[in-house]
């Protein structure tokens, strides 16, 4: 059994959010994401709009964030008296969720009639605005919302989603918030430091299935935790990013473009096609190394006499290798990084492999002993030696990877 990690440090340790609602019916899930923040971390100020007091009380979020919440400009708790400015000065970050389409227009329009508007107005350069707007389809999908959508957008805003589904009123369509644990995921990815700005990153993850036949197969014991986590953190660090998933039930990282495939000749397909457009590639998913030669195309039968199926095998195409081989990667526009999940001699074992595949770096563990959990250890293996990334969470394990991917990328500050 591996050790318990050391406990990570809270996402959001210390970060000065101010949260912005105003009215609709989404203000119960921003009682949710206030409470997520600060579990998070986070030093929550909330501030809400008169409308958005029809819908959830000051009360409510006051009891959440820990803080006295704001409606009025004219109240004069703050320091200078001028709530507008010092709330607007402590924040790191203002998110409104959920912003109404009447919000929105202020906004759109620069005015500053009540606290939460005048807050937005009146923050300093370099203090990132999120809107969540929430509200009915036809709400939303109206040109006036879309202008002033993309007006919001081209301001500076960032404008998160939206979502669609059953509304409130009954309606079915484009115009729902996103979930808070998606909104709190924007809010990490907006404070992250952006080491792979602009680039475009591919990730494969979790396990194949090789069809038997159409009941069975085989498959092996990969969670996709790992490259989820890895796929999230490049997400936070600026990149573009695909993930290439094969079957597992984990929900897509805020902001990771997702195709799900089944086998490992799918999941070659779907690599190879991406890598085309990509700058980086990280494999972390365990590829079969086999499938069997044919899948039969009605369930095989046991036919009492106790005989066993003869089953014959193929191997798998190695798509690791197969990209890190491709003109991109050998023109250095394409950084590959490997997995190996090993038994035994760690070390040597991941650099023979890194050989063997071709890539620049390789990220090994004990292959059995992480399979599933929410914590791991890396070591990492290049062309100057090995690094071992402490035993920690994965998500937190993907942060460091991100940052260590950043800084060997040819041309890299550091590198
Ligand atoms: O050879 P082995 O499976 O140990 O190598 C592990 C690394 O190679 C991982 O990065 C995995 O994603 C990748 N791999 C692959 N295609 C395969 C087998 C492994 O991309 N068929």
């Amino acid at each position: 059994m591996t050790e318990a990690p050391p406990p990570d440090a809270p996402e959001l340790a210390g970060r000065r959010v101010l949260l912005g609602l105003t009215g609709g019916i989404a203000c119960y899930k921003a009682a949710e994401l206030c409470r997520l923040l600060v579990k998070a971390g986070a030093q929550v100020r909330v501030a809400m709009t008169e409308a958005a007091c029809r819908f959830i009380t000051p009360l409510t979020m006051q009891a959440l964030s820990g803080q006295p919440v704001f409606v009025s400009q004219w109240d004069a708790r703050p320091n200078n008296h001028m709530a507008h400015i010092e709330l607007g000065r402590e924040a790191e970050l203002l998110l409104v969720a959920p912003a109404s389409a009447d919000f929105i227009a202020q906004i759109a329009q620069g005015r500053a009639g009540e606290l939460l508007a005048l807050l937005c107005l009146a923050r300093p350069d370099g203090v990132p605005l999120l809107l969540a707007p929430a509200m009915n389809r036809q709400m939303w999908q109206h040109p006036a919302t879309q202008r002033n959508v993309r007006q919001c957008a081209a301001d500076g805003a960032q404008v998160l989603g939206v979502a669609s589904g059953a509304q409130a009123c009954g309606e079915i369509g484009d115009g729902r918030m996103l979930e808070p644990e998606d909104l709190l995921h924007a809010v990490t990815a907006a404070l992250a430091p952006k080491s792979l700005a602009g680039l475009r990153v591919l990730i494969s993850a979790g396990p194949t299935f090789e069809a038997l036949d159409p009941v069975r197969g085989i498959t092996n014991l990969s969670s996709g935790k790992m490259g989820f986590a890895i796929a999230r953190a490049a997400f936070e660090a600026g990149a573009q990013v695909q993930l290439v998933a094969g079957p597992v039930s984990l929900p897509t990282p805020y902001g990771v473009q997702r195709s799900d495939v089944t086998s490992a000749l799918d999941m070659h397909a779907a690599v190879m096609e991406r890598a085309q457009e990509a700058d980086i590639f990280i494999s972390t998913a365990a590829v079969a190394d086999w499938r069997p030669a044919q899948k039969a195309a009605q369930k095989i039968k046991k036919d009492g006499s106790g005989a066993t199926p003869a089953l014959q095998f193929v191997e798998n195409p190695d798509i690791l290798a197969a990209v890190a081989r491709s003109p991109r990667a050998a023109e250095g526009k394409l950084y590959c990084v490997g997995f190996a999940a090993e038994s035994e001699n760690l070390l040597d074992n991941a650099a023979a492999k890194r050989q063997r595949k071709g890539v620049p770096l390789l990220a090994a563990n004990i292959g059995a002993a992480t399979f599933g959990r929410d914590d791991n250890a890396l070591l990492l293996v290049d062309e100057h030696g090995a690094q071992q990334l402490p035993h920690a969470s994965k998500r937190r394990l993907a942060q460091l990877l991100i940052a260590e991917i950043a800084r060997r990328l040819p041309g890299a500050a550091s590198a």
